[in-house]
């Protein structure tokens, strides 16, 4: 299937590892020039390196920090400048930020948890509207989570953090729809990469995460980045154009978070 997106520009917030990098390859895969942005300069180079050998579209690393307010208004304007248009836009950055447990977690560590994971997210689109606006294939992705769609124990910051992400993906749809901006969100179930979160609770914990792998997967294994990066590809791609306002959830059947 042609996705109908070769020659169009993809800006992938935390672009240089796991889900990021991996839809950044998926979309110059499609012929995509895309612009990675991420903290660690180092990680960016060597994910450039590994984008640009894939042999489709051109590659922009921006170092930056999406707890930094100021940034989405910079990753725009670096890209227009590499580019000069902007066609998707992938906000992926994610995680919770200070102490997980409620009762340890101070009111900085939510405000931060929400910045990283919602207001970037929000911040980015605003900032692209206009460059959007003007794409006759606009999309935004928001990397929301499971855990934004179901009770979870793991850090409630995180949880009500990504499912304020799913809804005003939702919301935001409406209100950008009549410029030809479509806007969704896609949650991901737990998904295993080497160097990822869970790569080190497999090698920390075997025990349990064999019981949690047999015990909250259909097919008794995590979700891989490909399959995660295959549907935020076709999400974002012209082919998906009656995905609207809406919430993609690709977790392999695990549908919850697991609560224990
Ligand atoms: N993996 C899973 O099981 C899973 C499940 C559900 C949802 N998700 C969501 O999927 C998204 C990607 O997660 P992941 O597990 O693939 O990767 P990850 O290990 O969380 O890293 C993601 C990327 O984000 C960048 N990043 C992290 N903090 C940043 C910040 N403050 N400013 C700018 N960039 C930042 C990282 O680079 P630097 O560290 O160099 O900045 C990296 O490129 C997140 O939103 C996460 O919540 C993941």
């Amino acid at each position: 299937m042609d996705m109908q997106i070769s020659g169009k520009v993809a800006l992938i917030t935390g672009g240089s590892r796991g889900i990021g990098r991996a839809t950044a390859a998926g979309l110059v895969g499609e012929g995509c020039h895309v612009a990675i942005a991420a903290r660690g300069q180092e990680e960016l180079d060597s994910a450039a390196k590994y984008l640009s050998a894939l042999g489709g579209g051109r590659v922009l690393t921006i170092a930056a920090d999406m707890l930094d307010p100021a940034s989405p208004e910079r990753l725009v304007a670096a890209c227009m400048a590499e580019y000069g248009r902007l066609d998707i836009v992938v906000a992926n950055a994610g995680g919770s930020v200070g102490a997980r447990d409620f009762a340890t977690a101070t009111h900085d560590d939510w405000a931060q948890t929400f910045q990283l994971n919602v207001l970037h997210a929000v911040d980015l689109l605003r900032q692209a509207i206009p460059a959007l606006a003007a794409s006759d294939a606009a999309s935004a992705i928001f990397i929301a989570s499971i855990s934004g769609r179901a009770a979870t124990t793991a850090a409630a910051s995180y949880a009500a953090a990504k499912a304020g992400l799913i809804h005003a993906a939702r919301s935001l749809a409406w209100e950008l729809g009549p410029m030809g901006i479509r806007v969704n969100a896609l949650s991901p179930g737990s998904t295993l990469f080497d160097g990822g979160g869970w790569d080190r609770t497999k090698h920390s914990k075997p025990e349990a995460f064999s019981e949690f792998e047999r015990m909250d997967f259909p097919r008794g294994r995590l979700s891989t980045v490909q399959e995660i990066a295959d549907a935020a590809v076709f999400l974002a791609s012209p082919r998906a154009m009656g995905l609207n306002a809406t919430d993609l959830q690709v977790d392999g059947g695990q549908r919850r978070p697991s609560i224990r």
